[in-house]
């Protein structure tokens, strides 16, 4: 396996004194689009921020590039820089254009945002293909727009790893494929790493090539999506199993409303 893009060891998580995360480890290769996967609750959000730092893990160690994030220094400033994320509620700042969103990153590392700012926001709204969109504001685009555009932000700083918190969430089914499709074509084209939370099981079926479970706060499964089908855990394949059934889907999905 060639070096891992992002290694995580016995990574120990949690709010308070409240454990959330007990003992996770994975490493992502290049190239690899890896899907979180888990029940409501299960910690996956959690995984997610303190991998990010936008939490503080208590125990373990991510490393992004072979630097270790919590070492400090330039070595792991320059790392952090590789990871890029699409937050769930694609969260553009509603009073700023969609270029000016895109350049955000940018101007916030002190580039003026004209001049290269501009053309490399450019070329990030192009590869989403929502160039047209550059003088519109948020409120102005579709929900699917809206993805594409903070996709174009989290790509604007040229990451090596994008993570990605549900992103279908709130789209219909033909804007979420669309949203699977170019996320596919960006790990062809610039070589991504993709580390994705889902549980829409269209997009576990386009996207997942090795899958990540975790179950309270532990990993139940790590590896290729067919293995967990073919011989995983009951568990697992019963969580795949309840959302081949529309019934038990719909059902399904408002349990996880409800809790
Ligand atoms: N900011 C927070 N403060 C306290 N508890 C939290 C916070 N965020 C999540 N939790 C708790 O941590 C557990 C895991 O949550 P989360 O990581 O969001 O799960 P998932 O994304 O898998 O649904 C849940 O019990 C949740 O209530
Ligand atoms: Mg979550």
């Amino acid at each position: 396996m060639p070096e891992p893009v992002l290694s995580v060891r016995d990574l120990r998580a949690g709010y308070g004194t409240r454990e959330i995360l007990k003992k996770v480890s994975v490493d992502v290769a290049p190239g690899e689009i890896r899907v979180v996967l888990g029940g409501s609750g299960s910690g996956k959000s959690t995984f997610l921020r303190n991998v990010l730092g936008l939490e503080t893990p208590w125990s373990g160690e991510v490393r992004v590039l072979g630097e270790n994030l919590a070492a400090g220094g330039h070595a792991a400033d320059r790392a952090r820089n590789h990871l890029g994320v699409l937050f769930q509620q694609g969260a553009l700042v509603t009073s700023l254009t969609v270029g000016q969103n895109v350049m955000l990153p940018l101007v916030l590392d002190g580039i003026r945002p004209d001049g290269a700012a501009e053309e490399i926001a450019r070329a990030r709204l192009s590869r989403v293909r929502l160039s047209h969109a550059w003088g519109l504001y948020p409120g102005e685009l579709s929900g699917g727009m809206r993805k594409r555009a903070a996709l174009a932000r989290a790509l604007v700083r040229e990451p090596r790893i994008l993570f990605c918190d549900e992103p279908s969430a709130g789209l219909d089914p033909l804007t979420s494929k669309e949203l699977d499709e170019l996320l596919l074509e960006l790990r062809d084209t610039l070589g991504l790493s993709i580390v994705l939370v889902t549980h829409e099981l269209d997009s576990i079926r386009a996207l997942a090539e090795k899958v990540l479970y975790l179950h309270l706060g532990e990993v139940l499964f790590d590896g290729p999506f067919q293995d967990a089908l073919d011989h995983g855990p009951a568990r697992i394949r019963d969580f795949f199993a309840r959302r081949l059934d529309p019934a038990d889907a719909i059902l399904s999905s408002s349990w996880e409303i409800l809790t």
